[in-house]
C-alpha cells in the first residue's frame, strides 16, 4: 500500500458516518429540508448496517392491543378504537425512565416517547412492511420492563424492514452514498468540526472529506467482549475516532448483556421470544425468573433477567457441557405461531445449533448487545464538549454511538430502533437548519491527511512478533470476564492493567496485508485501536462508579447510591493516554417521576 502522496480532496456540505438507521434517518431529514449534497459514508454496504439486526420491535404507544381477559401474561387482543386505551406517552416515559434506574435524561425521554407515535405512523407512510393485526393496525407484542404491549414488529425482521424502507427514501432524495469507505480520523479544531480523512476500502486512496457538518451513526461496539450479538463490523469506530479527538464519551460503563444470546456465539435470539410467551429455564427445568422478578417473570427488564440467569449459572444450574447456558423454551408457542412471527429466531437456531425451537429446547446465554454510553449530545444531536455543555459547532451524533441519555443505566428492548429513529430525525432536521442559517465550510488545520498517512504507514511497517488478533482476542475475554454482568473492584483492576498491558502490545503488533486493495487486515488493526481505546475508558468509568446500577453491577456494592453517584460520568482522553472523568446532572422531573426504589 503506498500511503504517500495519495490524499485527495472531497467536499460535502454534510457528511454522516455510518448508513444504519440513525444515519439514514438524519440524511433523509436533512434532504427533505432542503440540506444539498448530503453524504453517507459507511464501511459496509448500508444495507448491511447492524440495525438490520434488531428482530423483536420498535416501541411507541399506541394502543393497537391488550391483554384478553386482563391477564398480563396471556393473549393479547386487538383495541376496539371506542374503548379506552391502556397505553400513553406517559407510561412509556414511567417504564423508560424506571428501566434506566433513574439515570436517563427526563427531557430526552420526553422528546422520544412523545415522537415515537409520529414516527410509527412516518415508517407506515414510508412503506414500512409491518405486521398486522386483522383490522389492518400495526400488530404490537410485550417486551421487558414495559408495562404494555407496546413494541410494533414485523415478524422479528423489523429492522431489517425499517432499514431497507430508510435507505430508499435516502436514494430517492439524492443522498451519496460511499460504500465500504472507512473513517479514519476526525478533523476538530477550537471546538469547530472541519471534516474527516477517510479510505477508499476497494482501492486504499485516502481522501480528505470537508464538510460543514459531520454526523456519527456509527452504531455499537459489542465486538469489544468474547460473547455479542453484534456483527464483526460493530468495533465502536465512531466512539474511539471521536475519544482520540477530543470528544469526550459519556457513561461508557453501562453496557446492556441481552438475556437470549445464542448458547456459545452470542447471536440475538430476539426478546420477541418471551414477549410472544417463551420461558427461561434452568437445568432442573424451573421457570428461575419467578424467584427474581415475580411479577414480570420473563419479561423483566434485560439486567435483572441477565443477572438472575448468571446467579443461576454460577449456583451450578446452567446448561450445556460447560454449564454456561439456559434453556429458552418456546416449543408451547406451537408451529404454526413460531413460523409466523419468529421465523429468524428459528432459522439461527436450526443453522447455527441444529435445533428447532418447534420441538427442541434452545441453550442461550447473557450476551454483549448494546452500549447506553457513548458520544454525549443533546436533543438535537449536537455534540456536547465538555460536561458544562458547550457544543462542538458543526458535529453532531445520533444512535448507538451517542448517549443522549434516553437509556441512563439499562436500556428497554425495542426503545433503540425508536432512539436511533427520533434523534436521527432530529439531528438531520438540526443539521439542515444549521446549513441554512448560512454555516461555512471551516479552515483545515495544516494536511490533516498527513497525519493519518503517518499513522496508517507505521502500521505497515510494523514487523513486531504478534498478530493484531491475538490481542483483540485477549480484550475480548478480559472483558466478558472481568467486566461483564457482574463486576467488582479487584477484577475491574484487573481488567485495567490488562488493557494497558494490550495497548502496548498493540504498538508494535504486526498486519501481514500490505496491499492497498481491500485490507482488511490493516482495518483490523485500526479497529483494535479503538476497541482497547475505548474499553480503557469503559474500566476506568466502572472502577470510578462504587454502586450498581441498571447494568453496572457490583458485587462490592450492590445498593444504587443516589446520594453520590445519581450523576453521569463523562471520560476524556488525557495527554497521558489516560482517561480523566467528571460529571455531569441528570436532568430529572422531580414532580412527575421522582427516583424509586427499582423492582419488577
Ligand atoms: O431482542 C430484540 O429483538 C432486540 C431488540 C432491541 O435490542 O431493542
Amino acid at each position: 500500500m503506498d500511503t504517500k502522496n495519495s490524499s485527495q480532496m472531497i467536499t460535502h456540505d454534510l457528511i454522516i458516518i455510518g448508513a444504519g438507521l440513525a444515519g439514514s434517518w438524519a440524511a433523509l431529514a436533512a434532504a427533505r429540508d432542503g440540506a444539498k449534497n448530503v453524504a453517507v459514508l459507511s464501511k459496509l454496504h448500508p444495507l448491511r448496517s447492524h440495525s438490520g439486526a434488531a428482530q423483536g420491535g420498535i416501541a411507541a404507544a399506541l394502543n393497537n392491543v391488550r391483554p384478553a381477559d386482563k391477564d398480563p401474561r396471556g393473549p393479547l387482543e386487538p383495541i376496539p378504537e371506542t374503548d379506552e386505551p391502556i397505553d400513553s406517552w406517559e407510561l412509556h416515559m414511567y417504564d423508560t425512565v424506571k428501566g434506566s434506574d433513574w439515570l436517563g435524561d427526563h427531557d430526552a425521554i420526553e422528546i422520544m416517547v412523545r415522537d415515537a407515535i409520529d414516527i410509527m405512523y412516518e415508517f407506515e407512510h414510508l412503506g414500512c412492511v409491518f405486521s398486522r393485526l386483522p383490522d389492518g393496525r400495526i400488530a404490537q407484542r410485550r417486551f421487558g420492563g414495559h408495562s404494555t404491549p407496546r413494541a410494533n414488529y414485523a415478524a422479528d425482521w423489523t429492522g431489517h424492514v425499517l432499514l431497507h424502507t430508510m435507505h430508499e427514501q435516502c436514494l430517492r432524495y439524492g443522498v451519496n452514498f460511499y460504500s465500504e469507505w472507512y473513517a479514519l480520523d476526525l478533523i476538530v479544531e477550537d471546538n469547530v468540526c472541519r471534516g474527516i480523512v477517510a479510505l477508499e476500502i476497494l482501492t486504499g486512496r485516502i481522501v480528505t472529506m470537508r464538510a460543514k457538518a459531520v454526523m456519527f451513526a456509527t452504531g455499537g461496539y459489542g465486538r469489544a467482549f468474547k460473547i455479542t450479538s453484534n456483527c464483526t463490523a460493530n468495533t465502536g469506530d465512531g466512539l474511539g475516532m471521536a475519544y482520540r479527538a477530543g470528544v469526550p464519551l459519556m457513561d461508557m460503563e453501562f453496557v446492556q448483556f441481552h438475556p437470549t444470546g445464542l448458547y456459545r456465539h452470542g447471536i440475538l435470539m430476539s426478546e420477541a421470544c418471551r414477549g410472544e410467551g417463551g420461558y427461561l429455564l434452568n437445568n432442573k427445568g424451573e421457570r428461575f425468573m419467578s424467584n427474581y422478578a415475580p411479577d414480570k417473570m420473563e419479561l423483566a427488564p434485560r439486567d435483572l433477567v441477565s443477572r438472575s440467569e448468571q446467579k443461576e449459572i454460577q449456583e451450578g444450574r446452567g446448561v450445556g457441557p460447560d454449564g454456561e447456558g439456559i434453556h429458552l423454551d418456546l416449543r408451547h408457542l406451537g408451529e404454526e405461531k413460531i413460523k409466523k412471527v419468529l421465523p429468524q429466531v428459528r432459522e439461527i437456531a436450526i443453522d447455527f445449533l441444529g435445533l428447532d425451537p418447534i420441538t427442541d429446547l434452545i441453550p442461550i446465554q447473557p450476551t454483549a448487545h448494546y452500549g447506553m454510553g457513548g458520544i454525549p449530545t443533546d436533543v438535537d444531536g449536537r455534540v456536547l464538549a465538555n460536561a458544562d455543555g458547550d457544543i462542538i459547532t458543526g458535529l453532531y451524533a445520533a444512535g448507538e454511538c451517542s448517549c443522549v441519555s434516553t437509556h441512563g443505566a439499562n436500556r428497554l428492548g425495542s426503545n433503540s430502533l425508536l432512539e436511533a429513529s427520533v434523534f436521527g430525525r432530529r439531528a438531520g432536521k438540526a443539521i439542515a437548519q444549521f446549513l441554512q442559517n448560512g454555516a461555512e465550510l471551516a479552515p483545515l488545520p495544516g494536511d490533516p491527511a498527513g497525519r493519518t498517512q503517518q499513522h496508517l504507514q507505521r502500521w505497515l511497517d510494523n514487523e513486531g512478533p504478534e498478530l493484531v488478533e491475538e490481542i483483540v482476542v485477549e480484550l475480548q475475554a478480559t472483558m466478558t470476564n472481568k467486566c461483564g454482568v457482574f463486576r467488582d473492584g479487584k477484577r475491574l483492576l484487573e481488567a485495567q492493567q490488562k488493557i494497558s498491558e494490550l495497548q502496548q502490545r498493540l504498538k508494535t503488533a504486526r498486519v501481514m496485508d500490505k496491499s492497498s486493495r481491500f485490507n482488511t487486515d490493516l482495518l483490523a488493526a485500526l479497529e483494535a485501536e479503538h476497541l482497547l481505546n475505548f474499553s480503557a475508558v469503559i474500566v476506568a468509568c466502572a472502577i470510578n462508579r462504587t454502586e450498581s446500577r441498571g447494568a453496572h453491577s457490583r458485587l462490592d456494592f450492590p445498593q444504587r447510591d443516589d446520594e453520590q453517584w445519581l450523576k453521569h460520568t463523562v471520560a476524556h482522553l488525557t495527554e497521558s493516554g489516560e482517561p480523566v472523568l467528571s460529571y455531569k446532572t441528570v436532568n430529572i422531573d422531580w414532580e412527575r417521576y421522582p427516583p424509586e426504589q427499582r423492582k419488577y
